[in-house]
């Protein structure tokens, strides 16, 4: 049986950094992963172990902790985790909450999926909270409020034939896991 529990990153809140240093972080951060789509496509896999580090200096504020990658990889629920973050582009930059749906794949890899519907955008529950008789089968997957699509817990579509939810790619820096909340990967698979 999988449930979900509510996991609040409020003591792992990203660093305040300064424009100038968000900028700088933000070059270095697309320069590296330029050029690891260059080097090799592999390295962009979803849920990939090769390290792929954030560089020096401070942290952009729209990267965000997720938590320590041996307890990520040991867990065997889902964990809706809630983050605050810094929305950033060329002309704004404000505060965001928002969270996302974390687990862990078969081989160990950590698997970020967001709570967005993939039909139409709405936010998607656990069915443990929705009510839905259908839990009661012991089987948790994703509700959506909206049109009645339902997703696994591994963000599979189950009854519409939708896209699979998007997944965030883990970025890990030591022994800990980030990733980054503007870039959501949409997948083209139910
Ligand atoms: S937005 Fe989720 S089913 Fe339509």
């Amino acid at each position: 049986m999988v449930n979900v529990e509510v996991f609040y990153m409020s003591d792992h809140l990203p660093d305040k950094i300064s424009r100038r240093a968000f900028l700088g972080s933000s070059a270095k951060l697309a320069v590296g992963i330029a050029g690891l789509l260059a080097g090799t496509t592999g390295l962009f896999v979803y849920g990939a172990h090769k390290h792929r580090g954030l560089g020096s200096g401070a942290r952009p504020g729209h990267i965000v902790e997720l938590g320590e990658l041996e307890w990520l990889r040991s867990l065997n629920t889902v964990k809706r985790m809630n983050y605050e973050a810094v929305y950033e582009d060329a002309w704004n930059s404000k505060p965001v909450k928002g969270f996302v749906f974390v687990t862990t794949e078969a081989d160990g890899s950590v698997l970020i999926m967001s709570p967005a519907c993939t039909h139409l955008g709405c936010t998607i529950a656990p069915s443990t909270d929705v009510g839905f008789h259908e839990a009661k089968d012991g089987q948790l997957y994703f509700q959506c409020p909206c049109h009645g699509a339902q997703f696994d817990h591994r963000g599979h579509s189950i009854n519409l034939g939708l896209n699979r939810l998007d997944l965030y790619e883990p970025i890990i820096e030591g022994s800990t896991v980030y990733f980054d909340m503007m870039k959501p990967i949409r997948q083209t698979e139910a």
